[in-house]
């Protein structure tokens, strides 16, 4: 079976980097190149741990393309506090030898058009860049044979506010116009996310490569996330959300009619679902989008271990 080519957007970020190296890892996609965006720390950042990722995981050869520096509307938000003031927890990778190979927005346009029904794409940060380039060119992310998004809080709370979840919250007007295009959508939110835990024990007790950059990577997050959850620990916010491209068996979904509050001061970010029973479809808030709501957990677990943690 020829692999998937596949393009990620990230904000890297501890989970993110989990992310790219599960794609590294999985023969099922081919990382055909990764878009940055502002999001856990700002832009220089994101774009310069993803380079730097790429190199010491042997894989300098994936461009990196730097995108938006900042959200569409809202003044950007940081998560510094859990991925650390480098966005790569204590772990230290050596300097990129390489730059950014051009602007994401423009990498995201070019390569969907050129390579129609062929991509799948991956977000798993804030969703500005995706919302730019449909701005430009309305109708490009249904160029992608799929679009997977970690995002959104669908019957769940949310993360960075009790009704959204960070990358939502950190750009929800983007958020809003992606969930509103014609794109093959899956929304992998907290609802799933949240289902998958990484004790810190599992963690140590890896072997392999990578592993001794993950465990330095997770420092924080399970330093900040284990005081909030009661178990030392970390959720892999974005390794699920890839998975669901990956491994869809494992990932059960449902279509909801839903649209993002973009605007608020207690619900920016949040997503609202529409089930009124009242309501005709013509009349509802939204649109379908296929929700992720639930997880094989362990055999996600099993699979993300074997191949990043212990290959
Ligand atoms: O809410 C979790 C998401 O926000 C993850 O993508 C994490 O990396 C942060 O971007
Ligand atoms: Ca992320």
């Amino acid at each position: 079976m020829p692999a998937t080519p596949l393009i990620m957007d990230v904000d890297t970020g501890v989970d993110d980097a989990l992310a790219l190296l599960l794609a590294l890892a999985s023969p099922e996609v081919e990382l055909v190149g990764v878009s940055t965006v502002a999001g856990n720390v700002p832009l220089s950042r994101t774009t310069d741990n993803t380079l730097r990722l790429l190199q010491w995981a042997g894989r300098a050869d994936v461009p990196v393309y730097a995108g938006a520096e900042r959200p569409l509307v809202r003044d950007a938000v940081a998560a510094a506090d859990v991925h650390g003031a480098t966005g790569l927890g204590a772990a230290q990778l050596p300097e990129a030898r390489t730059s950014s190979a051009g602007d994401g927005v423009e990498f995201l346009l070019k390569t969907l058009q050129a390579r129609p029904g062929e991509i799948i794409l991956a977000a798993t940060g804030p969703l500005t860049n995706l919302a730019r380039a449909e701005a430009q060119v309305p109708g490009v992310l249904r160029q992608a044979r799929q679009v997977v998004i970690m995002g959104g809080a669908v019957r769940v709370p949310g993360n960075i506010t009790p009704t959204a979840e960070f990358n939502f919250y950190a750009d929800p007007h983007a958020a809003r116009q992606v969930l509103a295009s014609e794109a093959e959508l899956v929304l992998v939110g907290l609802d799933a996310t949240h289902q998958v835990w990484l004790a810190q024990a599992a963690l140590q007790a890896c072997t392999g490569p990578y592993a001794a950059f993950c465990r330095a990577a997770c420092e924080p997050v399970i330093a900040f996330e284990s005081v909030h959850y009661g178990s030392a620990g970390m959720h892999v916010h974005d390794p699920v959300a890839l998975g669901a491209a990956l491994w869809p068996q494992l990932f059960r979904t449902q279509q909801l009619w839903v649209d993002v509050e973009a605007s608020g001061e207690l619900a920016a970010g949040q997503v609202v679902v529409d089930q009124r029973a009242l309501a005709s479809d013509q009349e509802r808030l939204g649109r379908p989008v296929a929700c992720a709501v639930d997880v094989e957990q362990a055999r996600f677990l099993e699979l993300f271990t074997e191949r990043v943690l212990t290959p």
